[in-house]
């Protein structure tokens, strides 16, 4: 609930929409333990809410998240880092069932980055800076910047970042596929964000779920693969009282109302 959280603003401000944004300006929302600990209890709490329907995750205007609190991992030892799991409670968000979007304003650099590419849309403003700066730190990305990102741009232009720790402009993400729509300013791309997930707030909980899982599937199976699972899938949701729902609604003419079953 809102005023729970210190590194977090937690709201619902669209029917069937929770917000959650990084309040942590001194540091430009640098991600630290404690803040991936409010960061996992709100999400799960939005994902196993019945009032909500999908989040958007977001930050300040100059920086959605500028990467992993280097002054708190500056000590680590190789046992604190591998021994401790370092980085794996980052990953929460990848068992969220609802759909996410990442608005990215200002600053996304390192975790910051990788977070917002952990999300199932991405959205950014024309102000956005993308970049996995680890090289220049001693260190290489370390929450799936090497795979996620090399798989939305390309290897030779995630290499060519990596390698260099050169950033991305909002724009350039844009045309490259990084991210799913470019915004002009960072109140647009917020509530551009909030209009997505209200539209998916308003489905059948049941398909979103569905369609959420079968695309990501995508990005681990074959294709051949891929497509059986989601035959499989759209087959069993022939099971689902929505189908009949939605379906019967489109044949009268009428707006589908949703059970969610
Ligand atoms: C800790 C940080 C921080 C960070 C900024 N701050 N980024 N503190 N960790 N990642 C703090 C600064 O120390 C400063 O605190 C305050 O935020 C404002 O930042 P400035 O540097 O003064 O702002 P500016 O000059 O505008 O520069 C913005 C910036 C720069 C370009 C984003 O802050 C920057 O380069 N930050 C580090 C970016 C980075 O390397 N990220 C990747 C981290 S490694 P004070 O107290 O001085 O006011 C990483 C590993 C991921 O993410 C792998 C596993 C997940």
């Amino acid at each position: 609930s809102e005023g729970a959280y210190e590194h977090l603003k937690v709201t619902t401000p669209r029917p069937g929409v929770g917000l959650i944004t990084f309040n942590r300006p001194k540091a430009l929302n640098a991600l630290f333990t404690p803040l991936f600990h409010e960061l996992n209890a709100a999400l799960r709490a939005f994902d196993s809410s019945p009032e909500i329907g999908a989040m958007v995750l977001t930050g300040s205007e100059r920086a959605f998240a500028a990467g992993a609190d280097i002054k708190e991992m500056k000590d680590k030892t190789f046992a604190d880092a591998y021994g401790a799991d370092f980085i794996e409670m980052w990953s929460d968000l990848m068992h969220i069932k609802k759909p996410v979007i990442s608005a990215v304003n200002g600053y996304a650099l390192g975790g910051g980055c990788e977070l917002a590419m952990m999300a199932d849309i991405m959205y950014c403003s024309v102000g956005a800076t993308f970049g996995q700066p680890e090289i220049k730190l001693g260190v290489i990305p370390g929450a799936g910047g090497s795979q996620r990102l090399t798989r939305a741009i390309g290897k030779s232009k995630a290499m060519e970042m990596i390698l260099t720790g050169n950033n991305l402009s909002g724009k350039e993400a844009g045309e490259r596929g990084l991210v799913a729509k470019v915004f002009d300013s960072a109140q647009e791309c917020v509530d551009g964000a909030l209009d997505t997930a209200e539209k998916i707030a308003s489905y059948s909980k049941i398909a979103v779920k569905a369609a959420k899982e079968v695309v990501n599937k995508s990005q681990d199976l074959g294709v051949r693969e891929g497509i059986e699972f989601e035959r499989r899938v759209f087959h069993g949701l022939f099971g689902s009282k929505d189908q009949k729902i939605g379906m019967t609604a489109f044949a009268e003419k009428k707006k589908p109302q949703w059970t969610h079953e």
